[in-house]
Parts: structure tokens; C-alpha cells; sequence
């Protein structure tokens, strides 16, 4: 700083307060970064800068001097302000030009890759139950899911006053048959044997799968549900091939060649006699585990055709003979995913299909094999 300007705590005249201003100022624009700006502000605003002493000094100047030259001091202090406060803005701004400059965002990068979806454990387990029938040598047939009353319960041996008809199970439609009964939405994919039987000349070997309704609904049941079917008609077939077959198809489905699995005697109108499939399982620290065979899981219903079905159909039981099963897809797909409850397959919610959801290039490639 300038040496002809008279001490801090002194008033200095007027001309030495000019004086003193061009050298406040020219400090300034000698000052290289905002760090000198600073340094500079407190050196002369400071508590002990030297513009504040001699401000403070103004008190003892007799009033006229404390008038002119406290003027002087305070156009002297605006002054310097106003500039360091300009120097101090292009400081900044020739900061943010080079941090610009320096940190340029290319936008012309590719985005970040979206996140797969899933398959949801439904469509896999469907998947997997079809192919592993299909390489057992069954052909997929189709069949509608609103129904005839006659196909989804007469034709299979299903009488009038069979419960399963009633309101409670059933969805009925307002609109009518050719026969004048309301159509249903099929409660099972049963039909499909009819359907298959009618246009098909046995020996024949199909499986359907495909959308089920029941008026139902709790943590295993939901009123739109999906069920395999499978038939297999031809003139010596019997119930050890049904057990090898299913036993086969859920040990592979299981993936556990030791899987346990027993026919349970049971009803059903349309097959003679007739079997519920259970598989082995056991409790584990509160959870049922399959393997073993300290508890049995009913797991699908079965039989040998019932007579009366392939006589409805034109085909004389004396020559042709075989077995149909049908189970429930969602709940294999429960059983081999641990997922306790049936509704949460249908709340489209995408945490849980994030959680039990399968790659969909897994998926794909199992559509190859
Ligand atoms: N349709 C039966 C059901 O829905 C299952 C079944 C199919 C039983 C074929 C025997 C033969 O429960």
C-alpha cells in the first residue's frame, strides 16, 4: 500500500483519502483469485482493516473536519465495495466458465440400459408343465373358455343335480345355447377331452391348458384360475401307465427324482376309478418341504376314462380305453416357488414379480429347447 497515507487510526485528509482510494482500488485489480479478493476485503473492512480505523477515528475530528472528511471516507468505502463486489462477481464467473468448460455433459452418450422385466412365475411354470408333456409326446389343443353346460358338465358324465352346477361354483351367462341353457365359463378345462374326443380319431395323446373360473376366492383360490388338462386314449392303455406318466412329470417338474408319489382313491364323474395324486413332503422348521413322506400334498385328480364319456363321444370302450388328469397351473407354480398366497399372482404388483419373476431371456430359451 501506498507510504503517503498518515496511519491507521488517523483521519486522513481529503486528498490523502483519494489517495488511499486509488490505491484500495488499484489493489483490486491487481488481485489474481476471489481467495486475494477476500483476503483483501478483510484487510481493509475487516475489524481492524485500515478503512475501519480511520472510520472510527472520525470521532475524533472536531464536527466540520468529521463532515467533509467522514464524506470523503464513506464515498471511499462505498466506492471500494462496489468494486470488490464486481471483481469479485467476474471471479465467479470466470470460475463457472472453466468448471463449464472442464465439465462438459455429452448428451450424445447412450442412455443407461432400462431394466429388464420379468416373466411372471405363472407364464415359467406354464412353460415348463408343457414342455416336459409335450417331450412325453402329447400335442397342445385349445379349447374355448365360455362353455356349453352340455360339454363342460353333461358330456362328461356330470348329472343334473350335481353340486358343481350350482350358482356358488359356477359363472353362468345371460346369454343362452342353441339349446336354450346359459352358457358357463368353464370350471374346468375337462371339456376340452369332449371336444378333442369329438373331432379326433383315437389313439390320440393331447394336453390343454388353459384359463378356469369358480366363484371363489381365498389364499389358494381365485375366481380366474388355469388348469392343465391331459388325455391319452388308446387300446391298451392302464392306470400303471397314468402313475409312471405322472409320477414322471412332477418328479422332472420337482426337479427331485425322489420325489414321493401316491394315487389316492377318489370321484370324479367323468374318469373310472378314479385317483388324486399326492406327493411326498414333510414340515421343516415351519415350512412343508417336498421330499419324503411324512405328509402327502394333494397335487392333481386323475382316472381312467369313465365309459360313459367315450361312449358320448362315439367311441366304443371295449376297444379304446386311457386316462385324464387335470390340475390346477398356479398352484404347482406355489408349491415349486414358495409363494404362499394365490391372489398375489393376479395384483400386478412389480415388487413381487421382480421377487418370483424369471429373466425373460431364461424364458426364451426354454421356448428353444
Ligand atoms: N376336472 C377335474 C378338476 O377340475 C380334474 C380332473 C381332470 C380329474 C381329469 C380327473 C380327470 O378338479
Amino acid at each position: 500500500m501506498s507510504q503517503n497515507i498518515p496511519p491507521n487510526d488517523a483521519v486522513p485528509t481529503v486528498a490523502a483519502i483519494s489517495l488511499f482510494q486509488d490505491d484500495l482500488m488499484q489493489s483490486l485489480t491487481i488481485a489474481t483469485s476471489l481467495q486475494e479478493i477476500e483476503a483483501l476485503r478483510i484487510q481493509v473492512l475487516g475489524r481492524q482493516g485500515t478503512l475501519t480505523l480511520r472510520l472510527k477515528a472520525l470521532s475524533t475530528l472536531s464536527p466540520d473536519e468529521r463532515q467533509t472528511q467522514g464524506a470523503a471516507l464513506n464515498h471511499c468505502r462505498q466506492t471500494f465495495m462496489a468494486a470488490l463486489q464486481s471483481r469479485k462477481q467476474s471471479f465467479e464467473k470466470q470460475a463457472m466458465d472453466e468448471k463449464l468448460a472442464t465439465e462438459k455433459i455429452d448428451i450424445s452418450l447412450p442412455p443407461a440400459p432400462l431394466k429388464n422385466g420379468h416373466t411372471h412365475p405363472f407364464t415359467e411354470t406354464l412353460w415348463e408343465l408343457t414342455q416336459t408333456l409335450v417331450n412325453m409326446g402329447f400335442d397342445v389343443v385349445d379349447g374355448p373358455e365360455i362353455e356349453t353346460a352340455a360339454y363342460n358338465f353333461s358330456a362328461l358324465n356330470i348329472p343334473d343335480h350335481h353340486p358343481a352346477r350350482q350358482d356358488h361354483d359356477t359363472f353362468y351367462l345371460t346369454e343362452k345355447d342353441p339349446s336354450g341353457a346359459p352358457y358357463v365359463l368353464r370350471t374346468h378345462t375337462s371339456p376340452v377331452q369332449i371336444r378333442t374326443l369329438q373331432n379326433r380319431t383315437p389313439p390320440l395323446r393331447i394336453i390343454s391348458p388353459g384359463r378356469t373360473f369358480r366363484c371363489d376366492s381365498d389364499a389358494t383360490h381365485t375366481p380366474n384360475f388355469h388348469q392343465i388338462e391331459g388325455l391319452w386314449i388308446d387300446k391298451d392303455v392302464h392306470m400303471g401307465h397314468l402313475k409312471g406318466c405322472l409320477a414322471d412329470m412332477l418328479r422332472h417338474f420337482f426337479n427331485k427324482p425322489d420325489l414321493e408319489v401316491r394315487l389316492r382313491p377318489s370321484y370324479f364323474p367323468f374318469t373310472e376309478p378314479s385317483a388324486e395324486i399326492d406327493i411326498g413332503c414333510r414340515w421343516e422348521k415351519g415350512q412343508l418341504i417336498l421330499g419324503g413322506k411324512e405328509e402327502w400334498l394333494e397335487i392333481l385328480g386323475c382316472g381312467m376314462v369313465h365309459g360313459k364319456v367315450l361312449e358320448n363321444c362315439n367311441i366304443d370302450p371295449s376297444v379304446y380305453q386311457g386316462f385324464a388328469f387335470g390340475f390346477g397351473v398356479e398352484r404347482m407354480a406355489m408349491l415349486k416357488y414358495g409363494i404362499p398366497d394365490l391372489r398375489s399372482f393376479y395384483d400386478g404388483n412389480p415388487v413381487w414379480s421382480q421377487h418370483y419373476g424369471f429373466s425373460a431371456a431364461r424364458a426364451f430359451s426354454a421356448l428353444d429347447q
